[in-house]
């Protein structure tokens, strides 16, 4: 590609530093790219077509995405380093001009019980601010209304300099977080169903527990016949009621077993943060199972599920608090949003309207915003990360998106397309993998890999804007989108 998308015709002396509005592919190898070199215009719309198999994943996501996090991560101290995947330099010879790449893929959200689609988007955080500068009674903050700060408070002496001297002095301190303190966050409560955990005619030693991962054989054998709280050769049934409670619910101690210290937790507390502070859906299968089995949910009796405090839900807006507002479906929360009037907060009411109705545009008014975000199914997680972006001021980015219509009514299409058009609008470079025709006509630039799959591809057969790819007709997109323009 020679035709560099520059726009500034009338500037007299260029800057050098306005030159780099290319990525640069040069001698590409991933897969089974052959030797590729591709020039992609910067703060663009790239589309990339071709055959499944013919190399459209390896050249953006295995070569440049790729490259661009390995570098990102090099970055980072040798400390966090070590934390991190060791990435390879994708087989390349020259990759110029990158920019920090973010994927916005169709990968489930999830992983945590207390994320919601309302968190996982900035418009929770402009709620809370919202209730608490207008929600009557005022009752704090903006964490204050979060489900995810707890109320702690404390005191106790502090030693510090002053004037050269070492003072010790009394501090007390408190946080009023929006957390409900019976479910911690989690909307609901658990009621195991103890026949579950363990066969209670059978001792520890004789393999009693029946949860997955808790055999005897392994670290929970040392720990329970090391810790002295019950006889791990007495049948369950005959434990003493001290001894169940332990075995059950003991609070973390510290034990020491063998000279190693350990701790020792009671078995409904770790099942709790190894199991149940997950999203269900992100378990592994037999454990899923298990919880299906041993555990009941319900609602959390003290805030009804919403995950809230009292004094969070006792603070409104009109008759409306936070958890009310969570609950709406999105396009009605907005049009709530719409009829409130304060010129005192008018800056966050146009951001959290912006956000609103991004949801509505994508085809994603139907959410609420209490949505756990792990039950999204693929193609909304894809488009619920693409609104975080959206009201995201970062710019200069290069976001990557693999088929983001995918399973998309030919409506939303069109939703889906100014969203990508708005993200680059806002000065980012915006990469597409796609198949249909509707995505592939709105690019700026077509990048059209093939002309087979597998061995017989990882070569660019065309590109060029989407007029000329229907010009040439030189290949099997080129048809295609031709049939769809009706020429
Ligand atoms: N990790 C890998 N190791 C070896 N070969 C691979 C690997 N990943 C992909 N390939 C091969 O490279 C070729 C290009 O694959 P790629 O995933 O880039 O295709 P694609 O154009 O993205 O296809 P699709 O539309 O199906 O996603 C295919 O023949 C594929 O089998
Ligand atoms: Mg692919
Ligand atoms: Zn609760």
């Amino acid at each position: 590609m020679s035709r560099a998308t520059r726009t500034d015709t009338q500037s007299p002396a260029p800057q050098v530093a306005d030159s780099h509005d290319l990525i640069r592919v040069h001698g590409a190898r991933v897969n089974n790219l052959k030797d590729l070199s591709v020039e992609l215009p910067k703060r663009r719309l790239t589309v990339f077509t071709g055959v499944s198999g013919s190399g459209k994943s390896s050249l953006v996501f295995g070569t440049i995405a790729a490259e661009s996090q390995r570098l990102i991560n090099e970055t980072y101290s040798a400390f966090v380093q070590g934390f991190m995947p060791t990435l390879a330099r994708p087989e390349v010879d020259v990759l110029d001009g990158l920019t920090t790449a973010i994927i916005v893929d169709q990968e489930r959200m999830g992983g945590d019980a207390r994320s919601t689609v309302g968190t996982a988007t900035d418009a929770n955080a402009m709620l809370r601010i919202l209730f608490s500068r207008l929600g009557k009674p005022h009752i704090g903050s903006p964490q204050a209304f979060s489900f995810n700060v707890a109320s702690i408070s404390g005191a106790g002496a502090v030693t510090l300099e002053r004037a050269g001297r070492t003072v010790k002095e009394r501090r007390s301190f408190s946080i009023t977080g929006g957390m409900c303190p019976r479910c911690e966050g989690r909307g609901t409560v658990s009621d195991f169903d103890l026949s579950q955990l363990y066969d209670d005619s059978k001792s520890l030693n004789e393999g009693a527990l029946t949860i997955p991962g808790y055999s005897v054989d392994g670290w929970y054998g040392r720990i329970f016949s090391g810790c002295g709280f019950f006889d791990p050769d007495k049948p369950i049934r005959k434990l003493t009621k001290r001894e169940l409670h332990d075995l059950l619910y003991k609070e973390p101690t510290k034990i020491k077993v063998d000279g190693i210290n350990l701790t020792y937790e009671g078995l409904i507390p770790k099942i709790q943060k190894s199991m149940l502070s997950k999203d269900v859906d992100s378990l592994q299968p037999h454990i899923r199972a298990f919880v299906g089995r041993a555990v009941t949910l319900t609602a959390c009796p003290e805030c009804g599920g919403t995950r809230l405090s009292e004094a969070a839900r006792s603070s409104k807006i009109d008759g409306i608090n936070i958890a009310d507002a969570c609950a709406m479906q999105i396009t009605d929360l907005a049009a709530w949003v719409r009829g409130l009037d304060e010129p005192s907060v008018a800056p966050l009411l146009a951001a959290l309207r912006q956000t609103l109705d991004s949801f509505a545009e994508i085809g994603l008014g139907y959410l609420s915003l209490d949505r756990s975000s792990g039950t999204l199914s693929g193609g909304e997680a894809q488009r619920t990360k693409m609104i975080r972006h959206l009201g995201s001021s970062l710019t200069d980015v290069t976001y990557v998106f693999d088929e983001p219509t995918i399973g998309m009514h030919p409506h939303d299409i069109q939703r889906m397309n100014n969203l990508l058009r708005q993200l680059r609008d806002k000065g980012n470079t915006v990469l597409v993998v796609e198949h249909k025709p509707e995505a592939i006509a709105i690019a700026d630039h077509v990048v059209d890999l093939g002309p087979g799959a597998g061995h017989d591809g990882g070569r660019i057969v065309f590109e060029g804007t989407p007029a000329d790819l229907v010009a040439a007709r030189s290949t099997l997109t080129g048809e295609h989108l031709a049939a769809y323009v009706g020429s």
